[in-house]
C-alpha cells in the first residue's frame, strides 16, 4: 500500500501562508506539515527529518514546498534543503515563495502564445519586485529582448546586475526609469510585449500610453488590486483583442497559475528527484498548454525534461 502524499512546507514568513496550504490539499497532499518562521539554520534538521523516516522506495510520497513574501529569504532556504539531500535519500523540493515562479511562468506563456519570444522586445515594468524578476528571467533566457523598468534607475541597474550575476545573459537585458516619460514612451514604443509587474493597486500605465504604442502585440497586467496596473485592462481580460493588442489582466493569467501550481504539487509526488523552479515551472506551464491544445486539436507536443534535486 503506497504511504500517505505528506507536503512539509517551509515558509519563510511568521505565519505560513494559508492559500498554499490550501492549494496543496487541493492538490492532493493528504497530510501538510506547516513550519513558519523558518531560517537558514532551521532547514538542515527539518529536511534530515523528511529524508530519514521512509525507505528510498517510499520517498516520493514526500516533498518540500519552499514559500513566504520573501523570494530572496525562499532561494536560500530551497538552495540549503536541495544540498541537504543526497542519494537515495531525496525528496523533491518546489520553490514558490509569494507565488513569483507560478506566476510568472503563466503570465510569460500567456504572451508566448500570442508572438515568438525569440528576437522579441518586451517591457517588464516594476520589474523589481518578486513577480517582475522572475519574468524578467524567463523572458530573457527566452531570447527576448528586456527592458526592466523601475521608477528608480538605480534600482533597474541593481535589477539587471542581480540577473547577470544570477547566470542572464547582459546582452538581453536593459535598465530604464519609467518615472521619466519620455523615456518610457521611447521604450513603449519599442516594445512588443509589455508586462506590468506592479504592486497591489499601483497604475503604471494610462489607456493613452497604451495606444500609443503601435508595436505592441501583447499586454499583461498583473496587479489584482483596483486600480489595476493598466488602464482599460479588466482584471479578467484573457486574451482580449484591442486593436493590435491581446490583453490579459491578473485574472487571466491567474488561471493558468493555479494549474502551474497544482500540477507541479503533483508532479513532486511522481518522483523523488525534482527541484521546481521558475523554469520547471514553465516547462510543466507548456505541458498543460500543449494538452490543452492537443485535447482541442488532438496535436502533441514534446515532454520537457526537468530539472533534478
Ligand atoms: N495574477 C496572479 O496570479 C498573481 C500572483 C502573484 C502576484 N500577483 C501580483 O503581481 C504583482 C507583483 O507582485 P510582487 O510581489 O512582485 O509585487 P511587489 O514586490 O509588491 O511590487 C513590485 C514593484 O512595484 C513597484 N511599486 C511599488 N509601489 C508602487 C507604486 N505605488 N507605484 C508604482 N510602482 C510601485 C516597485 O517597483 P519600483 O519601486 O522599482 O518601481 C516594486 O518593486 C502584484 O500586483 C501582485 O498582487 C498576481
Amino acid at each position: 500500500m503506497s504511504k500517505p502524499k505528506i507536503l512539509i512546507q517551509l515558509d519563510t514568513d511568521s505565519k505560513a501562508s494559508v492559500f498554499d496550504a490550501v492549494v496543496a490539499i487541493d492538490s492532493g497532499v493528504d497530510r501538510l506539515l506547516q513550519y513558519s518562521g523558518i531560517r537558514p539554520e532551521d532547514v538542515r534538521g527539518l529536511v534530515h527529518g523528511a529524508m530519514y523516516t521512509r525507505g528510498p522506495g517510499d520517498l516520493k510520497n514526500t516533498a518540500i514546498f519552499v514559500g513566504g513574501s520573501n523570494v530572496s529569504d525562499g532561494e536560500v532556504i530551497a538552495a540549503i534543503a536541495r544540498e541537504t539531500l543526497f542519494d537515495p535519500f531525496r525528496v523533491s523540493i518546489m520553490l514558490d515563495s509569494n507565488g513569483a515562479n507560478s506566476t510568472a511562468a503563466a503570465a510569460v506563456l500567456c504572451a508566448a502564445k500570442h508572438l515568438p519570444l525569440e528576437n522579441s522586445t518586451s517591457l517588464v515594468l516594476a520589474a523589481t519586485g518578486a513577480v517582475g524578476q522572475r519574468v524578467c528571467r524567463i523572458l530573457a533566457n527566452a531570447n527576448s529582448l528586456v527592458t526592466i523598468a523601475s521608477r528608480s534607475l538605480e534600482r533597474s541597474r541593481e535589477c539587471v546586475d542581480r540577473l547577470v550575476a544570477s547566470g542572464v545573459a547582459s546582452d538581453r537585458l536593459k535598465a530604464a526609469c519609467s518615472s521619466d516619460l519620455d523615456t518610457l514612451s521611447r521604450v513603449l514604443a519599442e516594445s512588443q510585449i509589455v508586462l506590468g509587474c506592479g504592486a497591489a493597486g499601483a497604475r503604471l500605465l494610462t489607456s493613452s500610453q497604451l495606444s500609443e504604442a503601435t508595436e505592441l502585440r501583447v499586454a499583461i497586467d498583473l496587479n489584482a488590486v483596483p486600480p489595476t496596473g493598466f488602464e482599460g485592462i479588466e482584471l479578467t481580460d484573457k486574451g482580449v483583442q484591442r486593436g493590435n493588442r491581446i490583453d490579459y489582466g491578473a485574472l487571466g493569467v491567474g488561471g493558468l497559475k493555479m494549474k502551474i501550481h497544482k500540477a507541479c504539487i503533483a508532479a513532486m509526488f511522481e518522483s523523488n528527484q525534482l527541484f521546481l523552479d521558475c523554469h520547471e515551472m514553465l516547462a510543466i506551464g507548456r505541458e498543460i498548454l500543449a494538452v490543452d491544445k492537443s485535447i482541442a486539436s488532438s496535436a502533441r507536443r514534446p515532454t520537457i525534461p526537468l530539472s533534478t534535486t
